[in-house]
């Protein structure tokens, strides 16, 4: 498939120190010893909220810890800062950055959010009459650092709700219009646009290159893509996305350990001397990647696995995009399994989609609020072994023939269902009897 055309946004960029191997790729029980630390008779159908970690990877970890421990001083003054180059520069050719010094490693999305956005907050101060646009469901931590930030410095907020179920990225692109110019009513200028490249609930995969280019259009000072859930489930090209700031975890869907995460922020930008870790330590003033590379002292062994990493997933077919590929296929056939068996529907068309797929619920579940939801979800994990997260999506006053419908009533619930290497046709079985039980014997959760 040409670049340009890649609907997922970019394309791979050999982003591994090694090829993948020709032939002997991980076998079926390598893969499942890798993870076999993983609770036995779980169907965890979740990766997407605190991912994976193999293994091998895990061991790696081990040494790293190993080496602090044996001798501190060696590991903080010769060991950590040229390994901590290495896992940038392995990034660097993974996004395509065009700069090693654009990415540095941090904890998760929230710490990059908070640099984003304290960054942005202090410009409130100058121009309270300004705003801030993003997704009504931006992940829920994001919202707080816009509050903390954003709206005590004065600025104003402007959500964008996401159409769901979704048919196509011209809905979004559509909504994501009007947002924009509600945002520009008046004569305020938009400081921010956040856009999600996969969004967490309901998930939906975004069509982030189009929104950034309107952005750019529309004259929006800054656009901070939030991608958490994208690299290891994406294709991910910085160059091609063209957002100021752009994070990901590499723990949910790179095999990472808890807790890395890369923060890429365009060297163009002419806010750089301003963008600060919010943790202030020794290296404050030389620059987000050497701030960020020590802020005390601390664990720091997951930012030192990523060749690891490299190395496990070059062991199956077509390494990381492969495991992509595969793991969007399989996805979306579990996911139209289950609405098949349950007479439902899924939330969006395949290119929505990443490695996540929501699946619509039997109406009979009567799911009516975010507390059904969290119960049922609970319900699942104790009573039948099922990991999976649950949304209510409340039925919109008026649109009468457009709300999604099973034969007995509105779907108002929704499952989203995760695919990664791990999982197996059985998980997800599981599932779909353990909700046929709930429905049958009308097994109250
Ligand atoms: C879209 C999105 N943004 C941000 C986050 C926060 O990630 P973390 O908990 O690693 O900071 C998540 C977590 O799932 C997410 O889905």
């Amino acid at each position: 498939m040409d670049k340009e055309e890649d609907p997922r946004n970019g394309v791979g960029n050999g982003t591994t120190t090694k090829k993948p191997r020709l032939s002997g790729f991980i076998t079926d029980s390598e893969v499942q010893s890798e993870f076999s630390h993983h609770e036995a008779g779980v169907a965890r159908i979740n990766n997407g909220s605190f991912g994976c970690c193999p293994g091998s990877v895990l061991a790696a970890q081990r040494s790293w810890q190993l080496c602090f421990l044996q001798q501190p001083d060696h590991f903080y003054f010769s060991v950590l800062r040229p390994n901590l180059l290495r896992s940038r520069a392995l990034v660097q050719t993974l996004i395509n950055a065009d700069h090693i010094d654009e990415v540095s490693l941090v904890d998760n999305a929230t710490t990059a959010a908070a640099i984003v956005l304290q960054q942005i907050g202090r410009r409130f101060s100058h121009h309270q009459n300004d705003a801030v646009v993003m997704f009504s469901c931006a992940f829920p931590a994001v919202k707080k650092s816009i509050q903390a930030y954003v709206t005590h410095a004065g600025g104003s907020v402007i959500e964008v709700d996401l159409p769901f179920p979704v048919k196509s990225n011209t809905e979004v692109i559509t909504e994501f219009r009007k947002g924009l110019s509600k945002a520009k009513s008046g004569g305020r200028k938009v400081r921010l646009a956040i856009i999600d490249h996969i969004t967490s609930m309901p998930s939906v995969l975004i069509p982030v290159r189009e929104l950034v280019k309107i952005c750019r259009e529309e004259g929006v000072d800054q656009v901070f893509v939030d991608a958490a859930h994208a690299i290891g489930s994406v294709p991910v090209d910085v160059q091609q996305i063209g957002a100021d700031f752009y994070v990901s975890n590499l723990y949910k869907w790179f095999f990472a350990p808890p807790s890395v995460a890369f923060l890429y922020c365009r060297r163009s930008n002419a806010s750089s001397s301003e963008i600060h870790h919010p943790v202030v330590s020794h290296e404050y003033g030389n620059g987000l990647p050497i701030e960020s590379s020590w802020i005390g002292t601390r664990d720091y062994t997951p930012q030192l696995v990523v060749p690891a990493i490299t190395d496990f997933v070059n062991r199956f077919e077509g390494g990381s995009e492969g495991i992509m590929r595969r793991n969007h296929v399989q996805v979306l056939k579990m996911g139209k399994m289950l609405a098949e068996a349950w007479g439902t529907s899924l939330g969006s068309p395949p290119e929505m989609c990443a490695s996540m797929v929501m699946v619509g619920l039997p109406s009979k579940l009567c799911i009516s609020s975010d507390d059904d939801a969290m119960r049922l979800r609970s319900h699942l994990r104790e009573k039948y072994g099922v990991e999976v997260p649950i949304y209510y999506r409340a039925p919109k006053n008026g649109e009468g023939e457009c709300e999604p419908k099973d034969k007995d009533g509105l779907i108002t619930g929704y499952a989203r269902i995760s695919h990664q290497v791990y999982n197996r046709i059985d998980d997800y079985f599981k599932f779909r009897d353990a909700i046929n039980r709930i429905v049958l014997e009308e097994d109250l959760y």
